[in-house]
């Protein structure tokens, strides 16, 4: 008898929470097609979602950020949507190969016919695509590779120009003439886990920026890779005299604008300063001073010959660390509106959405590649590049510890923002494979040594690389793109 009751109970009981179940969904479900932007319903079932489906920590963290109300992110980012990637209008950026397979070019074969990236796809590409091995390379087995995620191996082919030999490395990234002598740093190669890069191939880089404007805009790090794309590509010239700036400018810290013209292909590699990406200037304060600003809602005015590149490269960060920048103190501004105080990771969010919304607006995606590279590591022991931290002596790269796995917050902001974006841009993602070089940086190296007198070991650079060095595999990984941007075309 007992027991019967408790069956009859829990019959009573199941029946009714079906009968809610079903009601509630009846209801959710009407108040949503009745209501497609009432956003309150939707944050519940969003809600719901998430719990229910437990996602891993990390998904829990990107999803959150996204329903954060930002510009980029604002729609059809809920509901039964626990991928926070895989809505049409936002670009997967999780892994570089997917969004090249996928959407990274979000263009119809059609399309492609008519995008300059397909247009000297002739004949070749295949055989001349070599592994380190000298195998053929498997276009699948790339597609599939996460190219960010590997290790350094040590390569006796490398580096690919040699040390002291380019005149494009100006003083400053120049270790070997400053008196580094050791040379083992040079001899690394980056290997992802999942494939082999493309052999770097200079003639045949230089052949696929035939009639384009390769662009990179951004700070000093910016022009450490622009030194390294003019070394390597000077490598497939016969006739080295066959480049220059066409201004006849050297570089120098001094300077923010060089077009290097390659005669030989019609192409140019350019470098345009932009600390920021957005718009600096200044205002006069209350004692009649100049005091910089900085226009977080307007882009950098250097924008204007970006829009001239066919590819381009960004990035900032270094300098959103120092000191007023950091401070954030009659600072940042807004329209007319000076911040008494505001936090630099905010500033730097809207600083790259403004940067964002720029791009959206201003470039054409089946015409033009824009790459946003990511934070290249710093290694300084002991203190900071402004307070006695050090790095000389470094011969090796880190073999292990936390810092294989430090990606800074500003790095999770720029790959939220470019989730939101219609421009595909693809992150280079190169956090990781900085984080390993502690040996690669020029430390005392960083300026021309007296010769019989010791280097100061005072300032040392320990953000910046050594050339040849790291930057060179940014632009490895930038040439391996080109190559699988072409192979897709053909498909
Ligand atoms: C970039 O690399 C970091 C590791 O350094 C990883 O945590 C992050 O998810 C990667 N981002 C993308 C979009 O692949
Ligand atoms: C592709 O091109 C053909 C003819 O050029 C056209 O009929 C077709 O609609 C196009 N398809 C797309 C997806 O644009
Ligand atoms: C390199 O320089 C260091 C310090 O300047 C010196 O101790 C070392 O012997 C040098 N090594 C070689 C191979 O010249
Ligand atoms: C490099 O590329 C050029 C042009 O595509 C090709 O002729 C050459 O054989 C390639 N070299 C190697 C070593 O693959
Ligand atoms: C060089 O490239 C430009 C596009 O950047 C093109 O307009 C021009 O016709 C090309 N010149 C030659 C000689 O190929």
């Amino acid at each position: 008898m007992e027991t019967f009751s408790t069956q009859k109970n829990r019959y009573t009981a199941i029946t009714l929470s079906f009968l809610f179940v079903f009601l509630l969904t009846m209801f959710l479900f009407s108040r949503r097609a009745l209501e497609p932007t009432l956003s309150l319903y939707r944050d519940i079932i969003s809600q719901a979602s998430l719990v229910s489906s437990l996602p891993p920590p990390s998904q829990i963290d990107s999803h959150i950020s996204l329903t954060e109300p930002t510009q980029y992110s604002s729609n059809q980012k809920s509901a039964a949507d626990p991928e926070p990637v895989d809505s049409s209008s936002h670009q997967p950026i999780n892994e570089f190969t997917t969004s090249i397979k996928e959407s990274a070019i979000p263009i119809s074969q059609n399309e492609s016919k008519d995008s300059e990236f397909s247009t000297n796809s002739n004949s070749e590409s295949t055989e001349t695509m070599m592994d380190h091995n000298g195998d053929d390379l498997s276009v699948d087995d790339l597609k599939k590779c996460d190219l960010f995620t590997g290790t350094w191996v040590k390569d006796e082919n490398y580096p690919i120009y040699q040390p002291g030999s380019c005149p494009y490395v100006d003083v400053a990234y120049d270790c070997q003439n400053n008196g580094r002598n050791d040379s083992e740093y040079t001899k690394w190669r980056w290997k992802p886990d999942g494939c082999d890069l493309p052999r770097f191939n200079a003639t045949d880089f230089l052949l696929r920026l035939r009639g384009k404007k390769l662009m990179l805009v951004g700070d000093s790090m910016n022009r450490n890779q622009f030194e390294s794309i003019l070394c390597l590509l000077r490598q497939g010239l016969q006739d080295k005299s066959r480049m220059r700036e066409i201004h006849g400018h050297k570089i120098t810290k001094g300077r923010g604008y060089y077009v290097f013209n390659f005669m030989d292909y019609n192409c140019t590699v350019d470098f345009v300063r932009s600390h920021f990406l957005v718009k600096e200037g200044v205002r006069i304060n209350g004692q009649g001073n100049s005091n910089p600003t900085l226009s977080i809602d307007q882009i950098d005015k250097a924008s204007g010959r970006w829009k001239r590149a066919d590819i381009l490269v960004f990035n900032t960060g270094h300098w959103w660390t120092h000191g007023k920048t950091a401070r954030g103190k009659n600072y940042y501004k807004e329209g007319d509106f000076l911040y008494p105080k505001l936090d630099a990771v905010e500033a730097y969010r809207r600083a790259i959405k403004t940067w964002a919304k720029w791009i959206d607006k201003n470039i054409d995606p089946r015409k033009k590649i824009v790459f946003y590279r990511g934070y290249s590591a710093a290694h300084f022991r002991g203190g900071d590049w402004d307070s006695g931290g050090s790095c000389n002596g470094e011969s090796e790269p880190v073999s292990s510890g936390p810092i294989l796995n430090h990606y800074p917050l500003k790095m999770q902001i720029v790959e939220e923002v470019i989730k939101g974006m219609q421009v595909p841009v693809k992150l280079l993602n190169v956090t990781k494979l900085t984080n390993f070089r502690k040996d690669g940086h020029p430390s005392v190296y960083g300026k021309i040594g007296t010769p019989g007198k010791k280097v100061s070991t005072r300032r040392q650079d320990c953000s910046h690389w050594c050339l040849p060095g790291v930057p060179d595999a940014w632009n490895e990984l930038i040439y391996a793109n080109l190559v699988f941007q072409e192979t897709t075309f053909k498909e």
